[in-house]
């Protein structure tokens, strides 16, 4: 894999880091209203923004292999169901059927040529569109073309599947509004990897203590004292704001070791954990050589969902490829319980008073980052 000129700029100010003793600043520290987490009213304009006018990560193009493959997806409230077509193109519906509103599909996932309401078999095709209806002449002259499923923005990207929960006025243009990622993302190669695990937690804590978690490195060596803190080097994170979207580059010990090196010999993947925030709520974050993709939508003022997938790049065959796929399986899923831990702990604590406001540290950059994109959606100056 190429080192982008990006790369090689984030390698030269680690280094710098390294040197100096220092790390990345922000110029001020913020304050972060505590009502932010605990106003019911707050979590209605985030749902009715957030998580219905931008498009978030659903799954990935391995789980619609092939025409008729479906999946279904019902964190954000609204139920979807993500379909491959026949032309091999993916679409996203509503799973809510057009006569009397029915769940259609109720599986979480299956093949099928088309979906047949299980309340009175009106059944649509893969396209979305109304095919027939039993007894069709109790409705007289309906126009069954204005029956079909109601269709949801869509996009296959990166090999993942994105969708916007609304069907909206608009469509949305996905290419411009993950521009700033694009470089990196499409490095990756996504689409070649297959997914070795998946799984969704239901958390007691509001989504954005589950996304912060996920937006600095000073917390590594507290939360992480005795797994992921040896792993990397102490809140030395690089940022680079892709407003509204961040990438931030955690080096590995190892990083240092180029300082000997020639420039043109530089690798970036080896010696960085990248967590690539996606705005509103999705992570792409990059291991040396493998990536997890997960998306934390609320449930509640107090709840939360965190899905998350572990993409590898080739299915693992031998026993040895499982044990270490499986062990990485393991560390990860125990670094992820330490953050929720704390979180679930914080969220505890919320209604007491205590803090009116949280401090984002100069440190804790993606706290500034996303705070922001997030207030400016919320007060529309921010739209895809
Ligand atoms: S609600 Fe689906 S066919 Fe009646
Ligand atoms: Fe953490």
């Amino acid at each position: 894999m190429k080192t982008s000129t990006e790369e090689i700029d984030i390698i030269k100010t680690t280094l710098k880091h390294c040197e100096d003793g220092s790390t990345d600043l922000q110029p001020k520290i913020m304050r972060n209203p505590v009502s932010i987490y605990t106003d019911p009213e707050n979590l209605k304009n985030e749902v009715e923004i957030l998580f219905r006018k931008f498009p978030i990560i659903v799954g990935h193009r391995e789980q619609l292999a092939e025409p008729g493959s479906f999946f279904t997806h019902d964190d954000t409230g609204v139920p979807m169901l993500i379909v491959r077509t026949n032309d091999n193109k993916i679409k996203a519906f509503m799973n809510i059927c057009r006569h009397r509103g029915a769940r259609l599909t109720v599986g979480p996932c299956g093949k099928s040529k088309t979906f047949s309401c299980p309340y009175h078999k009106w059944t649509y095709d893969l396209t979305g569109a109304l095919r027939g209806l039993p007894q069709a002449g109790g409705f007289g002259e309906i126009d069954k073309s204005q029956l079909g499923l109601i269709e949801l923005p869509s996009f296959e990207r990166y090999g993942l599947i994105w969708v916007r929960p609304s069907a909206g006025e608009n469509s949305i243009d996905l290419a411009s509004w993950i521009a700033p990622m694009e470089e990196q993302l499409s490095s990756l190669e996504l689409e070649n990897h297959t997914i070795y695990k998946e799984w969704s937690l239901n958390r007691k804590m509001n989504w954005h203590l589950a996304l912060e978690g996920f937006q600095e490195s000073y917390h590594f060596c507290g939360a992480h004292e005795h797994t992921a803190c040896s792993a990397y080097l102490d809140n030395q994170s690089v940022w680079l704001d892709k407003y509204p979207h961040a990438r931030h580059s955690v080096p590995l010990p190892t990083v240092v070791k180029m300082k000997d090196e020639p420039l043109s010999d530089w690798k970036y993947r080896p010696h960085f954990m990248t967590q690539n925030y996606v705005f509103p709520c999705n992570y792409i974050q990059v291991m040396t050589d493998h990536v997890y993709v997960h998306t934390i939508i609320p449930t509640g003022i107090d709840t939360c969902v965190f899905k998350c997938m572990m993409l590898i790049p080739e299915p693992a065959k031998t026993d040895k490829a499982k044990q270490y796929w499986q062990k990485n399986y393991n560390v990860v899923r125990t670094v992820f319980n330490e953050d929720f831990e704390i979180g679930e702990n914080i969220q505890k604590g919320l209604n007491s008073g205590a803090n009116k406001d949280f401090l984002f540290g100069r440190y804790e950059i993606g706290l500034h980052l996303g705070a922001k994109a997030i207030q400016d959606a919320l007060s529309g100056s921010l739209k895809i």
